[in-house]
Formats: C-alpha cells, sequence, structure tokens
C-alpha cells in the first residue's frame, strides 16, 4: 500500500504542475493585450508638436504665456462654454481630470488646443467653428494652468489664492 503512495503523489504534482503551466500559457495573450493598450496610449504623438525640435516653443503659443489675464480670461470661457459639465471645474468626471498633469492627448498648450479643435474620439466634443480660435487658445492656456503645481497648491488650500497660475515660458520648454 505504501509504495503505491509516492507514486500517486507523484502523479498529482505533475498534474498540477501542467495545470499551472497550461494557466501561465492562457494568461500571457491577456497580459500582452493590456499592455499593448497602454503602450498605444502614451504612444500618442500629438500633431502639433510632432515638428518641432526639443525645448522648442511652438510660436503660436508666446502671445498666452506669462499672463495671469489670459488664464483669467480663459477660465471665464471654460464656465461661459460649460466644460465644467464634464470636467467638473477641472476634477473630471465624465471626462478626464484636467488638474492633475497626466494627459493623454499632451499637455502643451498646443496640445490641448489641437484636442479642443479636433475632438478626441472617446467623447470630447470639437469646438472648431464654435469660437474664435483665440478664444480656444485662451481657453488652452487656463487649462495648462490648471495643472501647474501653484494651482495645485491653491486647489488644496495650500495658499490664499484659489487663482488659476499663469504658465510660465519655462513650462513649455520643458
Ligand atoms: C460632452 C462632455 C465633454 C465636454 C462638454 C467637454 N469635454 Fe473635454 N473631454 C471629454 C472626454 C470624454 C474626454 C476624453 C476623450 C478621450 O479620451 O478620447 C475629454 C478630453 C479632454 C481633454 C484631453 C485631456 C488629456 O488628458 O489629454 C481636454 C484638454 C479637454 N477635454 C478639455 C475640454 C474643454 C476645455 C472643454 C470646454 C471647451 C471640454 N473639454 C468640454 C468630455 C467633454
Amino acid at each position: 500500500m505504501s509504495s503505491h503512495f509516492p507514486a500517486k503523489s507523484a502523479t498529482v504534482a505533475f498534474g498540477l504542475a501542467a495545470l499551472i503551466v497550461v494557466a501561465g500559457c492562457n494568461k500571457s495573450p491577456a497580459t500582452d493585450t493590456a499592455t499593448t493598450t497602454a503602450e498605444t496610449k502614451t504612444a500618442f504623438v500629438p500633431t502639433r508638436t510632432a515638428g518641432l525640435a526639443a525645448g522648442q516653443v511652438d510660436p503660436r503659443v508666446l502671445p498666452y504665456l506669462n499672463s495671469k489675464a489670459v488664464v483669467m480670461e480663459g477660465k471665464t470661457l471654460y464656465q461661459a462654454h460649460n466644460c465644467n459639465g464634464c470636467h467638473s471645474n477641472g476634477g473630471g468626471g465624465m471626462g478626464p481630470s484636467l488638474m492633475d498633469d497626466e494627459w493623454i492627448y499632451g499637455g502643451r498648450i498646443e496640445d490641448i488646443h489641437a484636442t479642443l479643435v479636433e475632438g478626441r474620439p472617446n467623447g470630447m466634443p470639437h469646438w472648431k467653428d464654435k469660437m474664435p480660435d483665440v478664444d480656444l487658445w485662451k481657453i488652452a492656456t487656463y487649462v495648462r494652468s490648471m495643472s501647474l503645481p501653484a494651482t495645485l497648491a491653491a486647489a488644496r488650500n495650500n495658499t490664499p489664492s484659489q487663482d488659476p497660475a499663469p504658465v510660465p515660458e519655462s513650462v513649455e520648454t520643458q
């Protein structure tokens, strides 16, 4: 009797090992798909920046940098066009958060402008022809300012001001 026991045990062990191998095999295609999807997302190259050398500022953005007035105008436009409806006050809702400095479609002002002009496939409407282009630039400048450290601090009540920060040129050249 006792001589059969180790043999049986070995069979069970072999069976288990086979199961683990099969489970491992089944798992890998799913993991590969997930990785591919994630890579596709991060590999998005914003069209407007594609032609710029590293450190180069898009000349169209220059009029909007370092201006608190532009940021405040952009904030008024953001509220007037009800971006709040989907993005809350930047914190996100149906649309992604615009305050966390993580961007699906690029976080430079010209990238955000392109997002506004063209719309994005998963539910972001396009705003081209719905308002003057200059207003889209101002909104983009405001949106960019929402994720800057000074603005994030204000949102967390770490400073007396709730105002968005103007976008310094150094942010654009990063
Ligand atoms: C109908 C709901 C809706 C409205 C209104 C809306 N958005 Fe969006 N927005 C979305 C969704 C959903 C996405 C995500 C799209 C995607 O992932 O393809 C998005 C994406 C974005 C992005 C890209 C974020 C990133 O991580 O790259 C920006 C910037 C943005 N919206 C700004 C705005 C601004 C500014 C307005 C107002 C002019 C606005 N949105 C109005 C739903 C909306």
